[in-house]
Order: C-alpha cells, then structure tokens, then sequence
C-alpha cells in the first residue's frame, strides 16, 4: 500500500496497512463504539447534526494532505495516519544514539514508553472535555468551525495514542485505551491527569488563550517525542504537528482580533488610556489589562505542564532515546548530554537564582524556554498591532515563578514582575494578576452568540481570510434546525 494515500474503505481510515493487520484491526474496530459514546456524551453540546465545513487529513503528502467538506461531526473520518517511515533512520541521541530506530517496543523501556504515551494521549480528550460547551456562545459561524475543527482534531489525536497502545502494548495498552475515555477532565474522582486539563474554559477568551498557551505545549511535546528512537511513536506525532499548527493558528489570531477590535474601538471612541476599563467595557469590548490579567493565568497554568526543573523522569526518557529535545536533529552538540550542564532558575535559600544543573536534569526546562520563546514571538506580534493601531500598551508574559503549582516556586509566591511577597500580601493584590470574579462576570456577559453567516460578535474583529480562501460571509456551519 502507498503510505502516502490513506486506504478509506474500512472504518478506520489508515495508512498502516490495517486491512493486514487483522489483531489491531478488531481491537480498534472494538474500541470504536466507545470513543463515538464518548463523543456523544463529552463532545462538543448541541451541533451534532449541523454541517461543518471540516478539514480530513486523506494523505501525509506535505503538499496537499487535507480535503475540506461539509461533515456532521460523529461521522468525521478520524483515522490513523503516520507520516511516511524515513528510510534508515537512527536513534537521534541517548544512550542508544546511532542504532537502527526501534520498529518494536525496546523491551527494558516499555514501561517508561507507555507512561509517554498515556499521558500525551490523555489531553487530547481533556481539551475536547474543556470546550464542550463553548459552540452555544461562538462569536461568529468562523469561529464556531474552528473550534470544532480543533476539536475532532483532537479526538484523532487520541486515536493515534490508541493506536500505538493497540498495536505494540498487548493487554495492558488495552487496557490504557479504555482508561482514556473513562477518565474526565475536571472530575473529582476520574480526573484527567494533568492539572491544567482539569480546568475550566468558560468563555471564547479562555479558548483563544487555551489554545495559544496550551496546545501550544502540546505542540512542544510532540516535537520532543517526534525525535524518538522509537519510530512509530515519532512518525505518529511528526503527523499531528502538522495538525496542530492550525490550532496554534486559531489562539493567536483569535487573541489578535479580540485586541484588534479593542483598539480600534478604543480609537474610535477617543479613549487613550488603556487602563480606562470601564470606558473600554461600555464598548463592547474586552479591555487590554483583562487580556493581560488571563494570559497570566494560562501561562502560568500551561508552565506547570512542563514538570519539575529538575526531573530524573526527563533526564532517563531522554537517556533511553524515547523523548529528546525541541528539534533535535538540527541541535550541534554530542546528543548525549552527559557532561553537559544546562541553566535553571531555582529557589535558592528563599530567592529566585539562576543555577547550572546537568543538562539531563534540566531537560523539561530547556523544552520550556523552547517554549517560551515560542510565546513570546507570539505576543510580540500583538503588542506591534496594538502599536500599529495607536494604543500604548504592551502585553507581557509573567514571570516563571508566578502562581505556580509544579516545581521549585510552587512554595513561594511571587507577583508577574517576579518580586516575592508574602501569602497575604500577594492575595490581596490576587485580583490585580488573575481575572477576578467580576472581569469573568463582563467576560461571560459578552458571549452571546452570532450565527449569523459574516458577522462577528462585539468583541472581535473579522478575520484577514477565510478558511480554504472562502468569502468572508461563507456559511461555515449549517446549523441544524
Ligand atoms: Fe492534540
Ligand atoms: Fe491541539
């Protein structure tokens, strides 16, 4: 079979070769009523049977491997789809580095290779979870198709986690799968197993911010697990990166509308002090510092995701071969790390220090300033057409060390500037960083919905094009009466 055309007669779309693979195929074929309950129940509310104009991935062909069309959601093809096997590949770095790529399971990391896996596989459902009801208050017919693009996105994403499990881990990866559509985002007792997939995302604002922060550490994991020694894994996710870049699309335009249409509302209405909330809010719009005060809260939250600062997990993932750094190959150095040190901002006897630490310790640090720098490219561009549109105003990433719960400043507490202060200091300034209950309050006020096809809610602009180049008034979800 042609890796590069997926095989679309069964009912899981694939290009591996499923139709000879009579085990994993009747493990997946038996797994697949539960995901579409799943979906039903955890899905995105109401909208199943509207028409979405979605993309399907049909091919790993860089040059064209998406079709748009018209689909209702439950009967999306979420296939499984590994980008083409390079031909001789070697294990990138590690203990291993240099060694034929592993086809199977090395056995004396197996378990270490499952964990990878559950984990990544555990957030693609979350998120789906977390936006569930965000469809009833989309801004626009636009906006409503990318979530829901996002969406059955991540559901595929879970496939191919499932996928992996099916086919190379036995009763156990069974076993696994299951436990991925039992679990819960934000559930007491089922919860997901990371903390920012537990939490909520109430409003538009929450998504734009989600997806920008968030998937964008996703996004950072699966270019870390993408230069695996183990190739499946590698291959899978060298594909979901090619997915995942439109979600990291819709947060930064969708964030770059909402202050678009701030300032230039701001403008229009002779407002020049940004900090004039209750000018701002009359608008209609959503004020610059409540921007700035929920990137605090996602920032923070998303940095949690990346572990401790010094983490032996990291140090022998990377050992092993199975996770290696943001863009491995195109690093210069030993690939071993084993000599090496790395910098860490730590707590050193109750302040914030810069320490150097072995370079494999602080593995899940360097992914982070991978990532961080990632972030704050992105907010450079808002904070230019902010410029560009005459407000002065800069939007900026808080401190490392704000509100934390994972690592070395999850004991302290520190302001977004990064200064520390006392408990009760820094709770009755609380409301100065995150959003307090009364900006959610504005926040929420200001969802309702536009279906209307070509008009945008209040709060943000039009987006510069369309999708798959259609017209600005294109009818992008057919609502079902
Ligand atoms: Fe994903
Ligand atoms: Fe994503």
């Amino acid at each position: 079979m042609n890796i590069v055309n997926v095989d679309y007669d069964g009912l899981i779309p694939n290009n591996v070769d499923l139709a000879r693979d009579a085990r994993v195929k009747k493990a997946l074929e038996k797994w697949h009523p539960g995901y579409i309950d799943w979906w039903h129940d955890m899905g995105p509310e109401g909208f199943q049977q509207a028409l979405v104009y979605l993309r399907t991935a049909v091919s790993v062909d860089p040059k064209g491997w998406a079709k748009f069309d018209y689909v209702r959601m439950p009967e999306y093809k979420w296939g499984i789809l590994l980008a083409p096997q390079v031909e001789a590949r070697q294990i990138p770095f590690g203990a291993h580095k240099g060694e034929p790529a592993w086809q199977e399971v090395p056995g004396e990391y197996r378990a270490m290779l499952r964990r990878l896996i559950v984990i990544q596989g555990d957030t693609e459902p979350a998120s789906v979870e977390q936006q569930r009801h965000l469809g009833k208050t989309a801004p626009s017919l636009y906006d409503l198709r990318n979530l829901f693009q996002v969406n059955v996105e991540e559901g595929r994403h879970l496939w191919a986690m499932v996928y992996l499990l099916q086919k190379y881990f036995g009763a156990d990866g069974r076993e696994e799968a299951e436990a991925l559509l039992e679990r819960r985002s934000g559930d007491p007792d089922t919860p997901r197993m990371l903390g920012a997939f537990n939490e909520q995302t109430p409003d538009w604002l929450s998504f734009f911010m989600f997806t920008f922060f968030t998937d964008r550490d996703g996004k950072m994991q699966l270019e870390a697990l993408a230069q695996s020694g183990f190739d499946p894994l590698s291959r899978t996710c060298r594909f979901m990166l090619t997915e995942e870049a439109h979600h990291m699309f819709v947060g930064e335009t969708g964030i770059g509308r909402i202050v678009e249409k701030t300032c230039t509302a701001m403008k229009a209405a002779g407002i020049e002090d940004a900090n004039d909330i209750e000018a701002v809010r009359k608008l209609g719009v959503i004020d610059l510092p409540t921007i700035q005060k929920k990137a605090n809260l996602h920032f923070s939250l998303t940095l949690d995701l990346f572990g401790s600062e010094i983490s032996t997990n990291a140090a022998n993932a990377f050992h092993a071969g199975l996770k290696g750094r943001f863009r491995e190959d195109k690093l210069e150095d030993d690939h071993a790390l084993e000599s090496e040190t790395y910098p860490v901002l730590r707590l050193v006897d109750g302040a914030i220090a810069k320490q150097e630490v072995p370079a494999l310790s602080g593995l899940n640090m360097r992914l982070r300033d991978d990532y961080v720098a990632e972030c704050s490219a992105g907010v450079g561009r808002w904070n230019r057409a902010i410029e560009k549109l005459g407000i002065r105003f800069e939007i900026t990433l808080p401190h490392v060390a704000f509100h934390r719960h994972i690592g070395e400043f999850a004991s302290i507490k520190a302001d977004p500037a990064g200064n520390l202060s006392s408990d009760a200091q820094w709770q009755k300034r609380r409301n100065e960083f995150l959003p307090s209950d009364s900006d959610r309050a504005f926040i929420e006020g200001l969802m309702q919905p536009e279906f209307e096809p070509g008009k945008f809610a209040s709060w943000i602009a039009a987006p510069k094009v369309g999708i798959d180049n259609k017209p600005g008034d294109f009818e992008y979800v057919k609502i079902a009466e």
